[in-house]
């Protein structure tokens, strides 16, 4: 991908054509919450950021709001927005016919366009949450730069990536069959050939879908120092694996891997010399 690709917006006008297209497929397979939302997701953002009925929470790049719909079930007052207009019309279709008090405001919104993340509204935000999008932003300085700004003082920001350190795409699955044990058993492997310079380049989120999406990958360094540049505090962390040590018939799932996190959590505050 040439750099006057990503200055220019040609790539950032391409990945919200390709989520647009895969929006609808994207909703099918997660519907109210996927193994890897239900298991993994859900309950690390939960434990990082404790909701609370009456605070109000801005979900960025949400997606068909899977997890907007917990919160505001949850009597939190919800902001969500996502830069396709295509998703934000699956969510908004997903409330037809429930009565909330506390109705989530739907929003298109760009997470990348600086000016889109101001409208939002400075200091209103007990919470914010970015699940499992920050890879998939074509430039996540503005939403670094914003995030602090859009909390009241004590806010907490809270995201979850694919694990940067085990599952992208220089990671790849690998098993053997072990017969020197009895019964013989299949290992599970993951094969990791890089790690700090990966490439953007379009990959696969969910088995079938109908195109591939950009993705862009970034070391944990370079994640957490932007948000530590930007004033900002990690104080929480969590590294969701699948539980338990029953093996699949499909091998190449992250179910068979109990011990390596596909996915990480992270819990960000405004440092206290900011407050
Ligand atoms: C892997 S999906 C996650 C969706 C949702 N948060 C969830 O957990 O199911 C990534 C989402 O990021 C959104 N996205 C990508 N780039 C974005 C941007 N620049 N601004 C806002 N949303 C963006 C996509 O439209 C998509 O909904």
């Amino acid at each position: 991908m040439a750099d006057t690709e990503r200055q220019d917006g040609t790539i950032a006008r391409q990945a919200r054509a390709i989520w647009e297209r895969n929006s609808a497929f994207w909703d099918t397979q997660v519907g109210e919450g996927n193994a890897f939302h239900l298991e993994l997701i859900r309950p690390a953002v939960e434990g990082l950021l404790a909701p609370r009925p009456g605070e109000s929470v801005l979900d960025l790049a949400c997606g068909n709001g899977v997890y907007a719909r917990d919160l505001a079930d949850q009597g939190c007052n919800v902001v969500a927005c996502d830069f396709s207009r295509a998703f934000i019309d699956i969510a908004m279709k997903r409330e037809d016919g429930k009565r909330r008090t506390n109705p989530i405001d739907y929003r298109v919104v760009d997470a990348a366009e600086p000016e889109q993340l101001a409208q939002l509204g400075r200091g209103r935000f007990d919470a914010v949450v970015c699940n499992m999008s920050i890879m998939d932003i074509v430039d996540v300085n503005p939403l670094f730069e914003w995030v602090p700004r859009l909390m009241t003082p004590g806010g907490r920001f809270v995201f979850t990536i694919m694990h940067p350190c085990f599952n992208h795409s220089e990671a790849v699955f690998a098993s053997e069959l072990d017969e020197q044990v009895d019964p013989p058993r299949i290992q599970h492997w993951l094969k990791v050939s890089n790690y700090l310079d990966i490439p953007p380049r379009k990959g696969l989120g969910i088995e079938g879908q109908p195109e591939l999406h950009y993705s862009f990958h970034r070391p944990l360094s370079e994640i957490l120092n932007l948000a530590f540049g930007h004033g900002m505090v990690m104080d929480g962390i969590m590294e969701p694996a699948f539980p338990g040590n029953e093996t699949h018939d499909e091998r190449h799932t992250w179910a068979n891997y109990h011990t390596i996190p596909p996915v990480l959590a992270a819990r960000l505050r405004l440092a206290a010399r900011n407050l």
